[in-house]
């Protein structure tokens, strides 16, 4: 995306209405980013409409996505961050995580805790992310989970 500034990202709360436009992103990642049966974990975890659910929007269209759920105790869980690959590698996920960590912040968090696959994991290993669990195919054959902890 020539000349794209992740600036001009723009924030919003999820709604039921955006439903499609997320189960799209998923489906341009997948399987490379993530296991077809996370499919109905995904679709079930929107179909919630779970609060601090957010989506990113670059001229009014979805492009993103990214949850942040309270997990009590200090901690706040990073869910289903995903992006259009087409809006990949230009700045948005940099974006998202300093969102993480000013939100997080706010809300009295000094621990996001992050289900990453092996894939994914390096890059939240960037931000200061430690892997403390790896399950072998945890997310489906050939798909490892990374449990991994950000203090903040
Ligand atoms: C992971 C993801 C959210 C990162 O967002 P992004 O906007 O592409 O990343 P950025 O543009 O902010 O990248 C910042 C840096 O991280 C690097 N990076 C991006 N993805 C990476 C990865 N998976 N592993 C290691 N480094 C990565 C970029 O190359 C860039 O490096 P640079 O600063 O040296 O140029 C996004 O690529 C994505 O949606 N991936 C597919 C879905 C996914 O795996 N989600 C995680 C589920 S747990």
């Amino acid at each position: 995306m020539p000349g794209f500034a992740a600036s001009s990202v723009v924030f919003r709360p999820y709604s039921a209405a955006d439903f499609t436009a997320c189960l799209d992103l998923f489906d341009a990642n997948c399987p490379e980013f993530f296991a077809p049966n996370e499919r109905t974990d995904y679709s079930a975890f929107l179909g919630l409409g779970r609060e601090g659910y957010h989506v990113c929007l670059v001229d009014g269209s979805i492009v993103g996505a990214f949850g942040l759920i309270d997990g009590g105790a200090g901690c706040t869980h990073l869910n289903w961050i995903l992006l259009d690959p087409r809006f990949q590698a230009v700045g948005i996920g940099s974006a998202i995580m300093h969102r993480v960590d000013a939100l997080a912040r706010a809300s009295g968090s000094a621990l996001v805790r992050i289900a990453a696959s092996h894939k994914s994991a390096p890059y939240f290993g960037r931000f200061g992310a430690k892997a403390v669990k790896v399950i072998p195919d945890g997310w489906g054959p050939g798909m490892h989970r990374v449990d991994m902890e950000l203090r903040l």
